[in-house]
């Protein structure tokens, strides 16, 4: 159960008991259905798909009631606007709808249609509302941080049916704009990539009066929901004006709003992305059928009890963003609508152009994207390659943040560490056994009676002497504070909420009131720049009295959840700052609130400008720029562990990399080999976090016992060593969006046959290919090599070679691990207390030769801590092996900065370099040149499958200079 064993409320009491009775009733899978809608629960949902399931039964005779006046269209600066008129009775009434469609510098195309009516504000509300009249026109400003600019260099033609654009690099990309029916067909390289409206799906619920109907109260059976006059006389209204679940009634003062288009993408066999789900990573039908969903995927950011691991339902993030491939070429959307979003997925056979066109994969996939209200805002990218989309995705929304280099080591978590002496004494027991941590986590129960910015007086009376005994080792607590303020007199932080009206509103414009866990509860509305500003002055040093700079956050709570809300969250007819309905707003809702907490820690004092760390459970595409997000309240089962990769690889597809799920699994008690396997796993996380519920048996690492406690600890060894490798991937991120965990199409573009992999992944551009075991009792597992290459196992240079699946072994002991020939992968060998402990640490380079006897790589450092690498203070080496000659290279560029950084870097240098996979020849050789000097190389034969490797001993090279070593 989620509840606190000590609720604060008789509310939170009851149902607390009421899950355990049913967890008891139902021990296998306790995820409440009942609590969350599926599509023939949801008006809107129940309406897109009725419209499809008529559009495919009338076959060719279905007639699109949507064109665009050909005279309206105009082409101004990058852009086409214009007007398509919807038809929306026989008598030939119309409403118009402006669109937009914009060609951008990057490449890029955004379509955007609106509502005139709407737009203009020439409609009325019912029930007395004070909402908005307009669509939901302000997603742009959250998610979007650039890349808007309009392309100079397209070139449009018209006739009467279309206009054509040109656009893109060398003009490669092509928009073709049919008039009627409306609908845009995206080409590159003269082959259609993109479709929009092609099936006809495309729904815009324009406005309309409420019309009465003669016997309004009883109005329940279908025949009496007929309206007496007027307009599309066999439309179903039944949920147009208000509908309810679960006993939760909503009324709609703007009426059926929902937009709804058709995406299909022909020739793709494979669609990835539109985080969050817990499924496979290639996203599977959601229209019925063998192996597929009955329902479409759900992005309605929502707080799922213990949800389970294969199912379109939603969770806690949305990013609207999908990624479609086939064979050497991928393309993507981004529907940029934060109102509850489904979409449905069906692949067909293709029997078109796509086949003639010798394109290669015999499949369409069909994708229908329908959100509840907002307006159709869609940019399309072509490609062609995945990096490609997610760059130009992440030109718009931006990408992942750089963190602070102690965020990507390992977080200690609990719910709940009880006490601060609690605190020290994990500490001293984590260095008692030798076992790195950079963090430790308190969960809600720190507070004085869930009031944030409160410790308890009792449990957690020394905070600030907590905080300086983790500083000792260069530690970090990062403490939660949820959205939700306790609705307590004489708890100051709600007085000021309240009398700053700073809170989110119910549909009559007084404060909502709603319950969480500190019962009785007000939400911040981070919507609002008011509330912002407050938010950041509550993290002061002087206002959260008792936290000091090495205390980080951890938003949970934020989709926001609501315990006797609807769904488990907000009221849709709540009101934001601007008095958008929160209906509108949903799914960004999250990101506001994650931003203020950012926003916060930037400057907690004046000077101490540093890169924050906040978690968050809730996100939106664009939430990548603010920190980290985990997958939420996971189950201590293998099913568990097995769905944390494609969770977390489809995560960095929509571009939020820096990803991870608990480790352990949060509800229950993990048998001590699911334990040592998830953090065998978790150390391929991005974000790598012990955690567990309040009702578990305490598992920090050294409790396992031997071998379970040595072997977790090797796990968390080898994340450590690693961190230069982790951290310049999270500086490649950082750039250019590329995932850091990456799936095979990622790498491999054209290699068909590893398209779904989603249990193998490649650790940045280092050249590790890993496949954690997440089975119970494996002793081996298939690992697939995508080429030829020599692959070597990590730890003891087994060689493995041949493009297909080859067995690893596997034993508990052991990560499936390998290095594929062709990359150098820096390292610290030194094994510390703390990430902050080894930053003046040598470096080793483990260079794993390929067939041509070469290798490349990179190592990115920097402080991790401030923003001085803006200003060029870091190092960006590529290290090149060829020809026996090892070459370390300047990859950067020059900042204010960088020689007054260089020199702090100066004495650190490089203690060792590892030669995996060398000639027999060099048997013989007992040193190698460095500069006018030398250094000692030890030479180690191989052995039947493993592969000869040699060591240089102190070849006395700084990691920031240039240098060349020869093994000739
Ligand atoms: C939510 C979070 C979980 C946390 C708990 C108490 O269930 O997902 O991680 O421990 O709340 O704050």
């Amino acid at each position: 159960m989620r509840f606190s064993s000590s609720p604060s409320s008789s509310w939170t009491a009851s149902l607390a008991l009421l899950s355990a009775l049913s967890s008891l009733s139902t021990p296998a899978n306790a995820v409440k259905y009942e609590n969350f809608k599926t599509c023939a629960q949801s008006g809107f949902c129940s309406r897109n798909r009725a419209y499809a399931d008529k559009a495919v039964a009338a076959g060719q005779s279905w007639e699109v009631p949507y064109q665009i006046v050909p005279d309206s269209l105009d082409w101004k600066d990058g852009q086409l606007i214009g007007t398509i008129l919807k038809s929306i009775n026989t008598k030939g009434d119309t409403v118009r709808l402006p669109i937009t469609i914009s060609f951008l510098e990057s490449g890029s195309a955004r379509v955007t249609i609106d509502e005139e009516k709407r737009q203009k504000g020439e409609i009325d509300l019912r029930h007395n509302s004070i909402a908005r009249k307009e669509r939901y026109n302000e997603a742009e400003k959250w998610a979007i941080v650039g890349g808007l600019e309009l392309t100079k260099s397209a070139e449009v033609s018209k006739d009467g049916k279309r206009a054509t654009v040109k656009y893109g690099p060398e003009a490669k990309f092509e928009a073709v704009v049919t008039y009627a029916p409306f609908g845009i067909d995206f080409k590159r390289d003269d082959v259609t990539q993109v479709k929009f409206n092609d099936r006809g799906l495309m729904n815009v619920e324009h406005w309309r009066p409420k019309v009465d109907k003669p016997k309004k109260e009883e109005s329940e059976g279908e025949g009496d929901q007929k309206p007496i006059q007027d307009a599309e006389p066999e439309e179903d209204e039944s949920t147009w004006w208000e509908e309810s679940f679960g006993g939760h009634t909503d009324p709609k003062a703007r009426g059926p709003e929902s937009v709804g288009l058709d995406i299909t993408f022909p020739g793709y066999e494979h669609v990835f992305g539109i985080p969050e789900h817990a499924g496979p990573m290639s996203l599977k039908q959601t229209r019925g059928g063998d192996g597929n969903y009955n329902d479409p995927y759900r992005l309605y950011n929502a707080d799922v009890f213990e949800y389970i691991v294969d199912s379109p339902m939603t969770l806690y993030g949305a990013i609207p963003f999908m990624q479609a491939h086939r064979k050497d070429s991928t393309v993507g959307v981004f529907w940029m609508n934060a109102a509850e979003t489904w979409i449905d997925i069906v692949k067909t056979k293709a029997s078109h152009s796509a086949l003639s066109l010798g394109i290669g994969s015999k499949t369409d996939t069909q994708t229908h994207w329908f959100s509840e209200s907002g307006l159709v805002d869609v940019f399309v990218f072509l490609g062609p390659t995945p990096k490609d989309v997610t760059k130009a995705y992440g030109e718009l929304t931006g990408y992942t943040q750089l963190p602070q280099e102690f965020a990507i080591a390992y977080h200690q978590c609990r719910w709940n560490y009880v006490t601060d002496e609690d605190v020290k004494d994990v500490d001293r027991k984590m260095d008692k056994y030798s076992i790195p941590y950079d963090v430790i986590w308190l969960d809600i129960e720190y507070t004085d009676e869930k009031k944030y910015f409160t410790w308890d007086p009792n449990t957690f009376g020394n905070s600030l002497g907590m905080l300086k005994q983790l500083d000792s080792a260069e530690r970090k607590l990062v403490a939660i504070i949820d959205p939700h303020i306790k609705n307590d007199d004489g708890y100051p932080i709600v007085d000021e909420l309240k009398s700053k009206d700073l809170a989110v509103h119910n549909k009559d414009g007084q404060i909502y009131e709603g319950w969480c866990w500190p019962g009785s509860s007000h939400w911040v509305d981070c919507f609002n720049p008011e509330a912002i500003k407050w938010w950041i002055s509550l993290f002061k040093y002087d206002k959260f009295k008792g936290s000091a700079d090495n205390l980080f956050i951890w938003n949970d709570m934020n989709e926001p959840s609501v315990f006797n809300g609807p769904e488990t969250t907000m009221p849709k007819d709540n009101l934001h700052h601007g008095n958008w309905e929160h209906r509108d707003v949903h799914n960004i809702n999250g990101m506001t609130f994650h931003n203020a907490t950012y926003q916060a820690l930037l400057e907690r004092k004046k000077g101490e400008l540093r890169r924050p760390f906040v978690l968050t459970r809730s996100y939106y595409a664009g939430s990548q720029r603010l920190g980290a997000m985990w997958t939420g309240d996971n189950e201590a089962k293998w099913e568990a562990l097995a769905a944390a990769f494609p969770m977390i690889l489809n995560n960095g597809i929509a571009g939020f990399p820096f990803a991870g799920a608990d480790v352990g699994g949060f509800f229950g008690n993990p048998e001590k080999d699911l334990l040592t396997r998830w953090y065998q796993a978790g150390a391929f996380y991005p974000f790598f976090r012990g955690h567990a519920h309040i009702d578990t048996r305490r598992r920090e690492p050294y409790l396992a016992g031997e071998p379970y406690t040595g072997i977790i600890t090797q796990a968390l060894r080898l994340r450590y060593s690693l961190l230069p490798a982790w951290y310049t991937a999270f500086h490649e991120a950082s750039v250019d969006g590329t995932p850091i965990i990456r799936p095979h199409y990622f790498e491999y573009p054209g290699d068909e046959a590893a398209f779904a992999i989603d249990d193998q992944f490649f650790v940045g551009s280092t050249g590790l290919l890993a496949k954690p075991v997440v089975t119970e009792k494996a002793e081996s597992v298939e690992i697939y090599l995508p080429d030829n290459e020599l692959y070597y196992d990590y730890f003891d240079y087994t060689t493995y070679t041949g493009q297909g699946k080859k067995t690893v072994p596997a034993p508990l002991e052991k990560i499936p691990l390998l290095m594929q020939g062709g990359h150098i992968i820096p390292r610290k060998d030194r094994p510390r207390r703390s990430s902050g402990l080894m930053k003046w640490d040598p470096y080793t380079l483990v260079i794993a030769l390929n067939k041509a006897e070469t290798a490349k790589g990179e190592l990115y450092v920097d402080d991790g801590e401030t923003f001085d690498y803006q200003n060029g203070a870091y190092i960006h080496r590529a290290f090149e092996f060829a020809a026996g000659e090892l070459v370390s290279k300047d990859i950067s560029t020059k900042g204010k900065a960088t020689d007054k950084y260089l020199k702090s870097m100066k004495r650190v240098g490089i203690e060792k370099i590892v030669i995996v996979g060398v000639p027999k020849a060099w048997a013989d050789k007992t040193s190698v040149k460095v500069g006018s000097g030398e250094a000692m190389m030890e030479y180690h034969a191989g052995d039947g499958s493993k592969a000869a490797w040699a060591v240089v001993k102190g070849p006395k090279v700084a990691i920031g200079e240039d240098w060349t070593i020869s093994f000739a």
